[in-house]
């Protein structure tokens, strides 16, 4: 006989960090379809907040939204309260929100390397830490944590990126194991390019570099690195996640999950 872990029911809640665009917004309209709750968060204005808000309205569920910068421990502890006011206590965290900067090590500012390893690292720590107790009295709960094909391999002129990324998949491996007893998984999904504002700049260096049109230098971009030379899409993230949540993967748990392209088979 098969015994599955306490099942979600349509009244859970999910908490996506960085929801407000790209990867995250995408994850969001997944769970949403799929009748979670859904606790938006990212840096908007009241404006947008309130346009992402009546855009989920749609799914039917009671959904939040916050604006907590994640760049330091109180932030991440603002982000906590709000989500308990608006959802009550997530039984699925998934740290999505994330930053990049490009430069070569010796020349990579103090700044920028402080605020890439507190939003893409820390944050998902504190965040975990604070939520945790929650599920572990629920006896369920799914963390979900976005790294990157940078947790797996490098690239150059991103040490800090690289850095926060390996970081997350070592947090998640300690996370998995501190609490395979009650029924919760860690896991991260790792992708290479997917198709979001975050990698626009880097289609627009090598355009202005090279002297190609934008889909020309997307093209670059993605090939160079992929053995399939097309990004993939943010709903595949969603998608990802969201069967990370069910009952089929209930075992699995401490895992680092490529999205890549055949990125990091070579
Ligand atoms: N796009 C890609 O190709 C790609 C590839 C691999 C991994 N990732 C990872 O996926 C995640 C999402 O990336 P994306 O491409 O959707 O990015 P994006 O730039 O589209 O969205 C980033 C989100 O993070 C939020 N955010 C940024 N700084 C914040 C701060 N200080 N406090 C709170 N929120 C903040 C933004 O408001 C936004 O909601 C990131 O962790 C990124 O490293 C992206």
């Amino acid at each position: 006989m098969w015994e599955f872990a306490v099942q979600k029911d349509s009244s859970h809640a999910v908490l996506i960090t960085g929801s407000t665009s790209g990867i995250g917004l995408a994850m969001a309209h997944c769970f949403g379809r799929a009748g979670y709750q859904v606790m938006l968060h990212g840096l908007a204005d009241q404006d947008s907040a309130q346009a992402l808000l009546a855009e989920f309205a749609r799914y039917g569920s009671h959904n939040g939204f916050s604006d907590a910068d994640l760049s330091t421990e109180e932030g991440c502890a603002q982000l906590v309260r709000d989500t308990r006011e608006a959802v009550g206590n997530p039984s699925v965290l998934i740290n999505n929100a994330g930053i990049q900067f490009t430069a070569p090590a010796h020349d990579f500012p103090a700044q920028k390397w402080q605020q890439i390893l507190s939003i893409n690292l820390s944050a998902g720590f504190f965040l975990s830490r604070d939520l945790l107790p929650a599920m572990r009295a629920a006896n369920w709960g799914r963390i979900i944590n976005i790294a990157s094909v940078h947790g797996l391999v490098a690239s150059e002129h991103k040490a800090a990126y690289c850095a926060a990324k390996h970081g997350l998949i070592g947090l998640t491996k300690v996370l998995a194991l501190e609490n395979a007893d009650c029924n919760i998984t860690a896991n991260a999904i790792c992708p290479g390019w997917v198709e979001t504002p975050l990698i626009q700049p880097q289609i627009e260096a090598i355009s202005r570099e090279q002297q190609l049109d934008l889909e020309a230098a997307r093209a670059q971009l993605v090939g160079a690195k992929q053995p399939m030379a097309k990004a993939s899409r943010p709903e595949a993230i969603g998608e990802l996640a969201l069967y990370l949540c069910g009952d089929f993967a209930s075992t699995i748990t401490g895992a680092s999950l490529p999205v890549d392209g055949g990125w990091t088979a070579q």
